[in-house]
């Protein structure tokens, strides 16, 4: 298959780039809206309808793993043009253009997508309603990539880390060590997911089959920020910061975020027979790649 990854300079494309390496079955087209100096891909911008449609026809792509986003959630609250245009526009462009092929499509979406009431973890079926606008252009993504491509699989997924970008471990273990103590909030729970372990699970996918429809994935587990951050810096070592829990109150933020986003990953393990790794198994295998 000829597959067209997007978003392949950020923290789930770079992980779909090394795993790409070890399926060579496919062959891959990298791209994003800047490309790094030294990295084999090609610029395109995936709001750009006739550019996607140029390349998806000269590179006869059959499927797009869809790793482009918007992803500053509260930057995105004064930004909504621009995160409109990445994360509904952009992905309704790519489902229409590989669509209209009769290709397929893989795309990211968020826990955000929920208010966080649940008690138990949301299934994939359950009744949306997000609270901020991250989460309301993620959601109409969703719709327009259904719309637009028949064979698509949107994944759900949360709190991604990895070793590449900015993410929260990476923040945490800078903090960490550069402050003697620190507040992180206890009362949002979820489950962290290591960008590694989703990439594993997209490449599964694909190789087993697109079975269209909507999926949840996490790494196994529920933690609050609060005990994430304690399990951070215990692994990293990190033993001189103090860590403190706040209320969401204390630590006012422009989006607001869900207090409880667990997701439910049966359909996923069941339709293709995925091992989810806990996240402590996760957390500890990123951490010492970071100390490499
Ligand atoms: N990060 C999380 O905690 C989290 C949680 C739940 C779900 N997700 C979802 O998981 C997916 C992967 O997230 P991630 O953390 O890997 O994202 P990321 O690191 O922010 O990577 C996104 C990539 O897309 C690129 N991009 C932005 N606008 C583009 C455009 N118009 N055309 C092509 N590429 C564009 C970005 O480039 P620039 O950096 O130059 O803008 C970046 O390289 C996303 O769908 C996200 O919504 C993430």
């Amino acid at each position: 298959m000829n597959i067209l990854i997007t978003g392949c300079n950020g923290q789930l494309g770079n992980e779909m780039q090394l795993l790409a390496k070890a399926n060579p079955q496919h062959q891959y087209f990298l791209t994003d809206i800047i490309i790094p100096e030294g990295l084999k891909a090609s610029v395109l911008d995936a709001t750009k309808k006739e550019d996607v449609e140029k390349f998806v026809e000269e590179n006869n792509i059959d499927c797009i793993v869809n790793c482009a986003a918007y992803t500053a959630v509260d930057k995105a609250e004064s930004d909504k043009s621009l995160c409109e245009k990445i994360n509904t526009d952009a992905p309704g462009i790519l489902a229409e253009v590989i669509g209209k092929r009769g290709g397929s499509m893989i795309h990211v979406s968020t826990d955000y997508v929920f208010d966080g009431t649940n008690h138990t973890p949301y299934k994939e079926e359950q009744a949306t309603c997000p609270n901020s606008v991250y989460g309301i252009t993620k959601l109409a993504g969703e719709k327009k990539v259904q719309a637009g491509c028949k064979n698509s699989m949107i994944i759900r997924t949360a709190w991604l880390y990895s070793i590449y970008g900015n993410n929260f471990v990476k923040t945490m273990i800078r903090l960490g060590k550069e402050k003697s103590e620190l507040g992180v909030i206890f009362d949002q729970i979820g489950t962290p997911t290591y960008a590694r372990d989703l990439a594993v699970a997209i490449m599964t996918a694909i190789n087993k089959g697109i079975v269209p429809g909507i999926y949840h994935f996490s790494n196994e587990g529920v933690i609050s920020w609060y005990d994430f951050t304690k399990a951070i810096h215990r692994i990293a070592g990190i033993k001189n910061c103090k860590v403190r829990p706040l209320h969401t109150d204390e630590y006012p933020t422009a989006a607001a975020r869900p207090h409880y986003s667990v997701l439910d990953k049966t359909k996923i393990k069941n339709t293709y027979g995925i091992e989810v790794p806990y996240w402590e198994d996760s957390l500890t295998e990123c951490i010492a790649l970071l100390n490499k």
